[in-house]
């Protein structure tokens, strides 16, 4: 089995993630908000990128994912969309866009696949939602469901600590779970849970699960590609790994362009006509 896919350009499906957990191969899956960034992403090879409503931090400087908006979750889901061959493209379906009633929700999804041509949504939650889950699923679009720390919770909770530590809140998870796979749902995030919970879940499910903040027995894992590349400052919880330090890279990249604009070194006669 290869490490990653970037040699096998077949499109990825929603069957072929389930596919992917059937046999053992762990599912990658970052996400991004932009043509130049998705590009490199997709053609690095990865399995799957959420056009997260973190785009509401990373991109527009919000302290929580709760202003971003449908128009602008479509904006970010079309700029990915055209950067991509390979990845399955997902979108999440933003704060206030899918909560008030199921008729209200369908309209915004059918926006979303409509727009930006997006594989499929992402949203939030588990019984409370499940008759907006249905009717999406009814007119064809596969759904991503999102458990565990739910950040368009944020004002219920009060806190990005880790959820489901107690024993009535893992039920509740755990049946969540199971009620998102019956109706329908080809996949499930599960956010900052304990690892032992989420590798139950894991295994009880069918349905590929995709951790942060879960563990290692997830069926895959997502990180939110600024924080990984290191691009972003002053988050640093324990489940984010950095690949790189991009925010050092980029800044001494500024300062050495701004020495050269003032030196008089940049343009040079070779970068002139
Ligand atoms: O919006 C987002 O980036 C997400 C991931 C953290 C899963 O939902």
């Amino acid at each position: 089995m290869s490490i990653h896919n970037a040699e096998d350009s077949r499109k990825v499906t929603t069957h072929r993630l389930y596919e992917m957990k059937q046999r053992g191969e762990k599912i990658s899956m970052l996400t991004a908000y932009d043509f130049t960034m998705a590009t490199i992403v997709d053609q690095a090879g990865i399995d799957v990128i959420l056009v997260g409503d973190s785009a509401s931090n990373v991109m527009a400087g919000n302290v929580t994912t709760l202003p971003i908006t449908l128009d602008q979750m479509i904006y970010h889901g079309k700029s990915v969309v055209r950067g991509v061959k390979r990845a399955l493209v997902v979108v999440d379906m933003p704060f206030g866009s899918y909560q008030g009633n199921s008729k209200e929700a369908l309209a915004s999804a059918i926006r979303i696949m409509k727009e930006t041509h997006a594989d499929c949504i992402k949203l939030e939650g588990g019984a409370e939602i499940i008759e907006s889950v249905q009717r999406i699923l009814c007119a064809g679009i596969p759904i991503m469901g999102h458990l565990g720390l739910m950040p368009q919770s944020i004002n219920k909770y009060g806190t990005y600590s880790v959820r489901a530590q107690d024993e009535q809140e893992a039920e509740k998870l755990i049946s969540d779970a199971k009620i998102l796979e019956q109706a329908g749902c080809f996949a499930i995030v599960l956010e900052k849970i304990p690892a032992k919970l989420a590798k139950r879940i894991a295994e009880t499910l069918t349905i590929p699960v995709i951790g942060i903040g879960a563990g290692g027995s997830c069926d895959g894992q997502v990180l939110v590609l600024h924080d990984m590349m290191g691009m972003t400052q002053g988050f640093s919880p324990r489940f984010l790994r950095r690949y790189a330090d991009m925010n050092a890279i980029m800044n001494n990249a500024v300062q050495d362009y701004i020495k050269d604009v003032k030196s008089g070194d940049f343009p040079n006669e070779s970068e002139q006509y």
